[in-house]
């Protein structure tokens, strides 16, 4: 190996990430004294949590009355389709109102009913009572810049509790000890290509999804799940990784976000015979129905011939008809990308919209205080001592096999809290560190290492675009044995090929190539998993969705998926039960029935 400058730090806790659930976490355990470092690729405010535009959910009843916490949870395990945790979900619902309150006293520029208090819109699949009594306004938004809004405040909160930041580290791996102990991290530094061993009581990771497996996603290009290919590269499983969500309304082309909160303001989608047809899939909710069957129908229209555009191959999301001054105080975020991305003047024109990759439903998966679970011991769910991992990284698991809009911006920040919490009662601030075990501490740079070295005929970008290309063809909306199968192949193929990637930059200063490599080592290890879980689950559920298997069958299928990577194409899968309990005796278990909208 190459000789490298290696600096060497001790912390109570490292934080890997700093979106929206990151940023929550390492404020709550600097303000509780434990020293803190928050090492992120990217600057904090740049975390893909500031593209979050519609809102953050909670029961607050500030535009009509009728709305509970319970509601909220009935939803979202309806959302979920039975596959989310019920506890994990009660504890996210009935917080989630402290929460935003907690985020507007901390200065969160949240948009304002003419009450004052802060307006709430609504969102796909939040209804009031079961949706007896319609639909909720859930929604807490600033503009159609909310994660914006929440994530610059909670670095400006970061900063004033004296957080420390490692700015443009690239997580490499981490150090485990021979009793199974996390006990930190490496990174990378892009700025002077120094190397950086952490020595922490507890690694948090909050590193984001792996949205960038996908060629047409609505994540960012820094979306490339670093946080779970390290726990992979460690030996854990991740959990229900085939559960991948498309955002009915991603600019068609550009691929980029149109809020969901267009609808919620009175937007709707019609097709090449300007039918509005959500009537005919959801027709209660219509426009409303939640995400998963929403981005079916237009794949629906599309597949049967009813696409819009000179290639019949998607839909107009309409707001042409909304006051123009709606669109100005809650919409300008998505006039701006409709005019850019579009061409199109959303108050004379439809915007083109198709299905786009948005969110991961699966992660790395954790207890609802965000430890990470290992798969084994009593219901599979042992803790792996000095880890936790929240935001979209992790699994909680409270979105189950379909997240409802909204409900991601609180997740973060709720479990942010609740893992932040939850390190206060494990970890002694300022307690001495055992030595790092040599060689596991040097793993993450004898990988970088290798890769420097390595001598191949193809370019990071060429195996990247063959694993987009063929995720995108063969893990999309509809699934299939056969197609998954092909998949299961082509992915193969792709990781073949990335055996035979060099670089051109050789150097250590700002080597982006370098960084790129080491992102799709991650996103193929992800891919494999992806896949595999998929063509496992002979049923549909959520956002998996089987034409071969049309049916959701909770004799069978009821049951998280884990899925450790054996070796760099291998699977093996187990499963563990979805928690049907809830936390407390305030409310009953949302038992399973038919899921219509
Ligand atoms: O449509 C949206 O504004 C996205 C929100 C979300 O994914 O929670």
């Amino acid at each position: 190996m190459k000789s490298y400058t290696i600096i060497d730090h001790q912390y109570d806790v490292v934080v890997v990430g700093a979106g929206g659930a990151g940023l929550r976490a390492t404020l709550g355990m600097a303000a509780a004294g434990l020293k803190t470092a928050c090492v992120t690729k990217v600057f904090p405010t740049r975390s893909h949590t500031v593209a979050a535009q519609g809102g953050i959910s909670a029961a607050l009843n500030n535009m009509k009355d009728g709305d509970h916490w319970r509601h909220h949870m009935y939803d979202t395990v309806k959302g979920s389709d039975w596959l989310g945790d019920q506890d994990a979900i009660e504890y996210m619902c009935r917080n989630a109102i402290p929460a935003v309150i907690e985020l507007e006293n901390m200065g969160v520029p949240f948009s304002r009913a003419d009450s004052g208090k802060i307006y709430q819109r609504q969102f796909g699949g939040h209804t009031i009572n079961e949706g007896k009594d319609g639909m909720a306004q859930r929604a807490c938004a600033a503009a159609d810049r909310t994660g914006h809004a929440i994530l610059h405040t909670l670095y400006q909160q970061c900063i004033k509790h004296k957080s420390e930041f490692f700015i443009e580290h690239f997580a490499l791996d981490l150090i485990f000890d021979d009793e199974g102990v996390c006990r930190g991290v490496t990174s990378y530094a892009l700025e002077d290509g120094t190397l950086h061993r952490f020595s922490a009581q507890m690694v948090v990771l909050a590193t984001g999804g792996y949205g960038r497996t996908f060629q047409s996603c609505t994540s960012a290009h820094t979306c490339t799940g670093d946080g779970a290919g390290m726990v992979l590269r460690a030996g854990h499983p991740l959990q229900d990784m085939e559960f991948i969500q498309f955002h009915p309304t991603g600019i068609y082309g550009a691929g980029c976000l149109i809020s969901e909160g267009v609808r919620g303001e009175g937007g709707y989608l019609t097709n090449s015979e300007g039918e509005r047809f959500m009537e005919r899939y959801a027709p209660t909710a219509k426009d409303l129905a939640s995400r998963d069957v929403v981005s079916r129908a237009i794949t629906i229209e599309v597949n049967e011939g009813r696409g819009v555009g000179p290639n019949k191959d998607h839909a107009y999301l309409h707001i042409e008809h909304l006051d123009p001054k709606v669109v100005e105080e809650r919409l300008p975020g998505i006039a701006e990308s409709a005019r850019i991305f579009a061409g199109v003047d959303v108050t004379k024109e439809p915007i083109p919209v198709v299905p786009t990759v948005h969110y991961n439903m699966g992660g790395i998966p954790t207890n609802m205080h965000g430890e990470v679970i290992s798969g084994k011991g009593k219901d599979k769910e042992q803790v792996v001592p000095g880890l936790m991992s929240i935001g979209e990284a992790a699994c909680i698991s409270v979105h189950g096999a379909n997240r409802l809009g909204t409900n991601s911006l609180l997740d973060l920040v709720v479990f942010g809290r609740a893992a932040a919490l939850r390190a206060q009662e494990i970890i002694t601030p300022g307690a001495a560190h055992k030595p790092l075990p040599k060689e596991e501490s040097e793993r993450g740079i004898a990988r970088l290492d290798a890769l420097l070295q390595k001598k191949g005929s193809l370019k990071t970008g060429e195996v990247r675009d063959m694993m987009q290309v063929n995720m995108q063809k063969y893990c999309s909306v509809f699934r299939t044995d056969k197609v998954l199968k092909e998949g299961i192949g082509k992915i193969e193929e792709a990781v073949d090929a990335y055996k035979d990637v060099a670089l051109a930059d050789k150097s250590l200063i700002w080597n982006s190539d370098l960084v790129e490599a080491l992102e799709l080592e991650n996103l193929l290890q992800q891919s494999v998993a992806v896949m595999h879980s998929a063509q496992a689950r002979t049923e549909s559920r959520g956002a998996h969705a089987r034409d071969d298997y049309p049916d959701r069958d909770d004799k069978k299928w009821l049951k998280h998926t884990l899925a450790w990577l054996s070796d760099e194409k291998k699977v093996k899968l187990d499963y563990r039960p979805v928690h049907m309990h809830t936390l407390t005796d305030e409310v009953d278990v949302v038992q399973p029935r038919k899921r219509v909208y």
